[in-house]
């Protein structure tokens, strides 16, 4: 029934497009449910990166563009304030919710209720754990994310290719590297972390890469809720008690722009500078300071997911649940929240260095030349 009538809706908003009424298409100024569709609640984790932000924007214009209404909430790293968002959207009676938690654990109760009433739980880049009451999941490979960040590191270092294909006749190293991991409460963080360590611990096994401070486990380099600041201070511990005695870091693996920007002011004020012992340092997102970053080559690379497209794929998702239908998944096994294996569909990360900017950020529209150049 309800399928029915949204379906129907889309076709009716389809047909105004076609018929050319001026105004029609996204971001239309149309009232409350103009296009038919019913209430779909989004919740977002921070607006302080920008990647949510475009996340968000592109999850609200695809829906509306179906002609769905869309309730938007941010909840800036504050968990009570996200569980909160996400009882009003069930109480003004969303048909769907696609979340983006902050810690992937916290929302069990919310998720409870939101089954208890039908309302099918889209869990958006990050992975909603230890509950049932989620049904599909979109993000990107994230092992693959981890993989491509410290092939990235080592592509700077003149060891591999971008894809990780040794380089015949590297140099032999030894090269000094200290490792950086996302906030533990994040389940993508273990698959970026074990990603990277997958590429690193080899080399650091055979002597090529030295951890000279020996933190190597992901409770020891992990970074609450991903902030720049904490990641600083630990980068500035970092070179006061293993690098005064005239060593150099030469790589940093960093899961996320954020991250990476916290980790060049701490080298910045510890005296490294670009072109002289200027570390590699890895990164994610694509951020618009940290694309900056490269083009000066403050940063080495960064990993680039199109959130346009991530946004497509949840909202597919949702609106064929809402139909009835099965949504499409290419990844049935990876991602087990503790309690059930939750049926995904992953993207592809690409990843970014100074030579392919144009081409990977320009010219599919994500940056403008200006924004890059800026
Ligand atoms: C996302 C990354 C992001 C990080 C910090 C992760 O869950 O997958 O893209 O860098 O959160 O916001």
């Amino acid at each position: 029934m309800k399928g029915k009538k949204i379906l129907l809706a889309t076709v009716a908003v389809g047909a105004l497009m076609l018929s050319g009424c001026a105004g029609g298409g996204a971001g239309g100024d149309g009232g409350e449910g103009d296009g038919g569709g019913g209430l779909i609640g989004v919740a977002m984790p921070t607006r302080s990166s920008e990647r949510w932000i475009q996340d968000g924007d592109a999850v609200k214009a695809a829906l509306e563009e179906q002609g769905y209404t869309v309730d938007l909430q941010y909840a800036e790293d504050d968990i009570p304030t996200q569980v909160s968002q996400i009882e009003n959207m069930i109480t003004k009676g969303a048909e769907a919710l696609i979340v983006a938690s902050i810690d992937g654990t916290t929302l069990t109760e919310v998720l409870d209720t939101a089954a208890d009433s039908d309302i099918p739980v889209i869990a958006y880049d990050r992975l909603l754990r230890d509950t049932d009451s989620v049904s599909y999941y979109a993000s990107f490979d994230n092992f693959l994310v981890g993989q491509q960040q410290a092939w990235s590191v080592l592509n700077g270092l003149g060891l591999t290719e971008l894809d990780g294909t040794p380089i015949e006749g590297a140099p032999a190293g030894p090269f000094n590297i200290e490792l950086f991991a996302g906030s533990l409460d994040d389940n993508n963080a273990f698959f970026f972390f074990n990603g990277a360590m997958d590429v690193l611990q080899p080399l650091i096994d055979d002597g090529t890469l030295v951890v000279k401070s020996g933190q190597t486990e992901i409770e020891q380099v992990a970074t609450l809720r991903w902030e720049g600041e904490a990641a600083q201070s630990r980068m500035e511990d970092i070179v006061t008690a293993n690098y005064s005695d005239g060593s150099t870091v030469n790589a940093i693996l960093s899961p996320y722009d954020g991250i990476s920007r916290g980790i060049i002011s701490a080298l910045t004020d510890a005296g490294y500078s670009v072109g002289e012992d200027w570390p590699i340092i890895s990164g994610q997102d694509a951020e618009i300071d940290s694309v900056k970053a490269i083009n000066s080559g403050e940063q080495y690379a960064t990993i680039f997911k199109d959130t346009r497209e991530l946004a497509d794929v949840a909202v597919d998702m949702a609106v064929a649940l809402l139909n009835d239908e099965e949504p499409e998944t290419n990844n049935t096994t990876d991602y087990d929240n503790g309690v059930k294996v939750v049926p995904s569909f992953l993207l592809d990360p690409v990843i970014v260095v100074k030579d392919n900017i144009n081409e990977v950020l320009v010219d599919s529209g994500y940056w403008t030349e200006e924004e890059v150049q800026g």
